[in-house]
C-alpha cells in the first residue's frame, strides 16, 4: 500500500524504462536463432524477466548483466530447435507475452512442456491462440482454453488466418510457430496491431512480407542480431499525461520508442489539445526512436474508437485519467479487449472513478467521461495490475486530498522505478 499527495511541481528529465514488448521479443527470438547476440537495455519489469526465467528452464545460454534500470544479455543460440526439455513446468508469472509469443515455439519443439502463470494469467483467453496453433496441427491440451498449457511434440504445416481480434501475441505466436513448420502462413488481421516481430525478423533475415493487414512468413532458421532496445512508451504515457494535466507540468523523456502502431496515444493526447514536442528522431535497431518534451496544457474530450485502439489498448487507463479533467465529455469504444488484459481495466477503472465521483458511463467496449472534473483522493486498489496501479498513482498529482493505493507493487511488471521517479519528477529535478 502507498500513500500519495499532490504535488506544487511537475517536472525535470526522465529515461523511461526499456521497452516491454521488445524486450520479450529480443530474448525470444536470439534464441531460436543461429549465433551470438548481445541486448542492450533489457527490461527489468518482471514480466520481462518471467520470459528469460522460461528461456534459461528451456536450456537456453544467457548471461545477464545488471545495470543501473536494466539488464545487458548475451545469449548463444544454435537454431530454432535449440531449446531442450524443462524439468519444471515452465512459469510465466503475469506475462501473457511470455505465454502467447513462447507457445509458438513451444508447438514445433521436440520435446513435451507446460506452460503457466499466476492467478490472472491462468483466467486470460488462450483460445485465440490454441485455434491457430491446432489448426497448424499442433498438440495441446488447456484449462478450458486458459492455461496450464500442455504441448506435446507435434509437426507443423503453415496455414491462412483470418485473426478476429487485432492482437500483435496472437498474430506473434502465429509467426513464431510458422518458423518452425514446414509450409508458409497467411495472417489477415482486422486492424493493424505493433509490429515489433515482424521488424526484427526482417533484420534477422528471415522471409517475411508484410502488405497492408497481411503478413506472410515462412517456415525456415533465423540468424542472431544485436538489439538496443528503447524506452517504453507505453511507461512514458504515465509522465506524458501527468505533464498535461499537472499546471506546473514541464519534462523531457529521452529515448522513447516511436513505433507509430504504438503512437495513438500521442495522436489522441494532441488532438485534445496537448503540447506534446517530438525531436531527436533516429532509428534504433529497425525502430524509431525519439526524444519528447510535454507541457502542462488545457485538454479538450474526445471520441477515440476504431483502427486506433490497437495504438493505445495498454495505454486507455492513461487516457481515463486525462479525459476527467479535459473539457467536455470523453468517449472510448471498441476497446473490449480492455477487458481481458491483467486485469479488467474497464471495470478497474471504472470502481476507481466510482470511488473518486466522477460521473462516467461504462459500456461493454467502453467507458464515457464528463470531463471538468477534480480528484477527490480516496482508497484505491490496483486489482493487482500494473497499468492501474501507476494511472491511479499519476491523478494523485492533483488531487485534493490524499490517495492510497492498495497493491500499487504491481506496478513493478512493467516499471520497477516507477516510484522513484514518481518522486523525483515531483521534486523537479
Ligand atoms: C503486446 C500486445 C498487446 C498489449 C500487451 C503487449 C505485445 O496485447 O496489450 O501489453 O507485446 O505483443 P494483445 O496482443 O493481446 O493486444
Amino acid at each position: 500500500m502507498i500513500k500519495l499527495n499532490s504535488s506544487l511541481l511537475f517536472s525535470g528529465e526522465l529515461k523511461v524504462p526499456s521497452d516491454k514488448s521488445i524486450s520479450h521479443r529480443s530474448a525470444l527470438l536470439n534464441s531460436i536463432s543461429i549465433g551470438k547476440s548481445k541486448i542492450l537495455n533489457y527490461s527489468n519489469g518482471e514480466d520481462c524477466l518471467s520470459t528469460l526465467s522460461v528461456l534459461k528452464e528451456l536450456g537456453v545460454n544467457i548471461n545477464l548483466i545488471p545495470k543501473e534500470n536494466s539488464y545487458d544479455l548475451e545469449i548463444e543460440s544454435k537454431g530454432l530447435n535449440s531449446l531442450t526439455k524443462p524439468k519444471n513446468n515452465l512459469y510465466a508469472g503475469n506475462s501473457g507475452t511470455t505465454t502467447r509469443l513462447l507457445s509458438g515455439i513451444l508447438s514445433f519443439s521436440n520435446f513435451n512442456s507446460i506452460l503457466l502463470g499466476d492467478i490472472s494469467l491462468n483466467s486470460r483467453p488462450m483460445k485465440r491462440i490454441i485455434d491457430p496453433l491446432i489448426m497448424m496441427g499442433a498438440n495441446i491440451k488447456s484449462n478450458d482454453n486458459c492455461a496450464p498449457l500442455e504441448f506435446s511434440q507435434s509437426n507443423l504445416s503453415g496455414i491462412h488466418y483470418n485473426m478476429d481480434v487485432a492482437s500483435a501475441q496472437v498474430k506473434s505466436c502465429i509467426i513464431l510457430a510458422t518458423l518452425g513448420a514446414n509450409s508458409k502462413s497467411v495472417i489477415t488481421q482486422p486492424a493493424l496491431s505493433r509490429d515489433h516481430t515482424e521488424r526484427m525478423l526482417i533484420s534477422m533475415g528471415s522471409d517475411i512480407k508484410i502488405n497492408k493487414n497481411e503478413v506472410t512468413i515462412c517456415p525456415g532458421e533465423i540468424n542472431s542480431i544485436d538489439i538496443e532496445v528503447p524506452g517504453d512508451i507505453s511507461s512514458a504515457a504515465f509522465w506524458i499525461v501527468a505533464a498535461l494535466i499537472h499546471p506546473k507540468g514541464n519534462i523531457v523523456l529521452k529515448n522513447v520508442g516511436i513505433n507509430p502502431l504504438r503512437t495513438g496515444i500521442l495522436d489522441v493526447l494532441i488532438k485534445m489539445g496537448g503540447r506534446i514536442e517530438i525531436f531527436n528522431e533516429r532509428e534504433v535497431a529497425n525502430e524509431p526512436v525519439a526524444d519528447i518534451r510535454v507541457i502542462h496544457s488545457e485538454l479538450n474530450g474526445i471520441e477515440i474508437n476504431g483502427d486506433i485502439i490497437p495504438k493505445l489498448i495498454d495505454e486507455i487507463p492513461i487516457i481515463i485519467i486525462a479525459s476527467v479533467v479535459a473539457k467536455g465529455t470523453t468517449i472510448i469504444k471498441d476497446a473490449s479487449e480492455l477487458r481481458v488484459k491483467e486485469t479488467d481495466r474497464l471495470f478497474a477503472m471504472s470502481e476507481f472513478l466510482k470511488g473518486s465521483n466522477i460521473k462516467h458511463h461504462l459500456f461493454d467496449d467502453g467507458i464515457e467521461i464528463s470531463g471538468n472534473s477534480n480528484f477527490s483522493g480516496g482508497n484505491f486498489d490496483s486489482f493487482n495490475d500494473h497499468r492501474i496501479a501507476m494511472s491511479i498513482a499519476v491523478s494523485s498529482l492533483i488531487s485534493d486530498q490524499e490517495t492510497i493505493i492498495n497493491n500499487h507493487e504491481a506496478a513493478s511488471v512493467s516499471y520497477k522505478q516507477f516510484w522513484n521517479h514518481l518522486e523525483l519528477l515531483k521534486l523537479d529535478n
